[in-house]
């Protein structure tokens, strides 16, 4: 299993606030079969710790401290995208040494000015994966938007907790509707630490009941792993691409 979404480096954003919790945390997911655990700090306007030299010595600390356990650590970042953010979007900010980068944005309305920046990511050679998406409200009113995103080549990471109804019945209800019309690649914790219990199990107990085998190990194990080996991941996987005759603009961007 691998856990592609989490906040425990510590003191860095509203996740972990201490070593200890983090090490626990960490520890805890190995005992419940976590092989890799990719480290999301929340980069966003808000956080002052949205400097990566922080950032950085905090993730130093961390992989010293759990040097002895069985486990990966790969540091990554959750990138707040909004045309008014103050930090520069670089290679730093992907997961691990690959191109994939972790992106949220506003979850209420739609932001006028997202498409074009992701768009500038796909352009430059970023691999963009939308944090969540189950929790924006436009998403929730219109699950098919989530289908534009994967026209857009941005990938999909559904939230453990959302599956288990944590965040209320409509975002329970849209992130089913993802994972059924393969609206997804990734199931992630996003753990925060604020509590012991380690809900990506559990999700994935309620994947295999629901779905099947394939589609829990794919989200958590397969596309995680080829994530983290830069390998490019399908957008397109349970529903066929229409075949209608898609846009200049459309085309342009399946080619990247
Ligand atoms: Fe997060």
């Amino acid at each position: 299993m691998i856990d592609i979404h989490t906040h425990i480096i510590h003191n860095c954003d509203d996740g972990s606030n201490s070593l200890k919790l983090s090490i626990k945390q960490i520890k805890n997911m190995i005992d419940k079969g976590v092989t890799d655990i990719v480290l999301t700090p929340h980069y966003m306007n808000i956080y002052v710790q949205t400097d990566a030299k922080i950032i950085n010595k905090q993730f130093k600390e961390l992989s010293e401290a759990t040097a002895d356990l069985k486990v990966n650590l790969h540091k990554g970042g959750e990138i707040f995208l909004n045309p008014g953010s103050n930090y520069k979007i670089d290679k730093k900010l992907c997961i691990g040494n690959t191109s994939y980068i972790l992106v949220e944005t506003n979850m209420g309305e739609f932001t006028p000015g997202v498409y074009e920046l992701l768009f500038k990511l796909v352009k430059k050679g970023f691999r963009p994966i939308l944090a969540h998406p189950e929790r924006y409200n436009y998403i929730m009113n219109n699950p098919e938007i989530a289908e534009e995103f994967m026209y857009r080549n941005i990938y999909l990471q559904v939230n453990a907790g959302s599956i288990m109804g944590i965040y209320g019945q409509k975002i329970k209800k849209t992130a089913w509707i993802l994972l059924e019309n393969g609206f997804a690649h990734f199931l992630a914790s996003d753990n925060h630490c604020r509590t012991d219990e380690y809900i990506l199990p559990l999700a994935i107990k309620a994947i295999r009941n629901r779905i099947d085998d394939y589609t829990a190990e794919l989200l958590t194990q397969i596309n995680p792993k080829k994530m983290l080996n830069n390998e490019k991941i399908n957008y397109f996987y349970l529903k066929k691409q229409p075949v209608k005759k898609k846009g200049f603009f459309e085309n342009i961007l399946r080619k990247l």
